[in-house]
């Protein structure tokens, strides 16, 4: 696996793919890889000839008081991972390639900034629609793989790529889980035994959820309400937010069925925040509800 770690050999990289007729995929991420990551990995090895991904613990993306100093690092660990996989490329610059002194440009996607993970976390979302510009302008991917699990980021890039006409295609693959529901997250490893343990009752809310849609429930106030009774009764979860949202504009909904929606929530275990969503699609041709975890 190559190792990249300049803007500039990059570039050049990128260059000599597409002048070979690749087609590269880029997998966007933190580095702490766990199988949530490396399943868009796999995904992207299915889809395109050569698979790049880029590791950067993005300074921009966490508020003043988040975990950016703390937050897992593990390249060692993470390059074994990903040769294991196969990628061909690994793109790793320090924060100083990627913002030099004087970098003062910024991609903000405007409304978004202000609902659910844009609310709690202000400034987030311009610190991921600025570094994933600039990926996708670093490396010219055809293709680039997310995951459902950061719902709302998946749709901001969307919204990016298409309002600033960029040649990459997203892909959005499902939510990668934990024997007990949990789903997969750098920041589990935050959770001590007793929060850990407590976490998973964010996959029971959200499950309890999907057994009401499909025993017919179409009102959002009772999902939600279903969904905080299961959170109240764990002692640990401290509730940030439940919504059930469209999928194309992230704004409420009082009733399902007319078209994609979430059901989004995020939730406190002591000082660490965890978000989870269930999408709840119509099924052509019928009336049904089908739903995905
Ligand atoms: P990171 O948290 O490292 O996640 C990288 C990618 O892995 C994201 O697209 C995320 O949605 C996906 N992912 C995480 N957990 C997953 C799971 N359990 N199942 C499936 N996919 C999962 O998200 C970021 O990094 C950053 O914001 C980034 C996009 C790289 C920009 O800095």
């Amino acid at each position: 696996m190559e190792q990249i770690r300049t803007v500039s050999w990059m570039k050049e990289a990128a260059r000599q793919a597409r002048a070979d007729h690749q087609v590269v995929g880029l997998v966007p991420t933190m580095g702490a890889l766990h199988e949530g990551h490396l399943s868009l990995v796999r995904r992207a090895k299915q889809e395109c000839s050569r698979v790049f991904v880029s590791l950067f613990v993005n300074p921009k993306q966490f508020g003043p008081r988040e975990d950016l100093a703390k937050y897992p690092r593990s390249l060692e660990s993470d390059t074994r991972k990903l040769e294991a996989e196969g990628v061909d490329l690994l793109f790793a610059p320090g924060p100083e390639e990627i913002y030099p002194p004087g970098f003062s440009t910024y991609v903000s996607v405007e409304g978004w900034s202000e609902r659910l993970e844009g609310r709690t976390r202000p400034g987030h979302f311009r610190g991921v629609a600025t570094v994933v510009a600039k990926l996708f302008q670093i490396v010219q991917p055809e293709f680039a793989y997310f995951g459902r699990k950061d719902a709302q980021q998946a749709r901001l890039i969307e919204q990016i790529v298409r309002d600033l006409d960029l040649d990459v295609r997203t892909v959005v693959c499902d939510i990668v889980r934990e024997s007990d529901g949990l789903a997969l997250s750098s920041r589990n490893a935050y959770l001590d035994r007793e929060e850990r343990r407590a976490a998973t009752v964010l996959y029971r809310g959200l499950a309890e959820a999907a057994r009401e849609i499909a025993a017919g429930e179409r009102g959002a106030l009772e999902i939600r309400e279903t969904v905080c009774r299961v959170l109240a009764r764990e002692k640990l979860a401290r509730v940030d937010y439940v919504e059930v949202v469209d999928a194309g504009s992230f704004a409420p909904v009082a009733r399902l069925g007319g078209g994609p929606a979430y059901v989004l929530l995020a939730v406190y275990f002591g000082t660490t925040r965890l978000i989870d969503n269930l999408l709840v699609q119509p099924d052509p041709g019928s009336d049904r509800l089908s739903v995905s975890l």
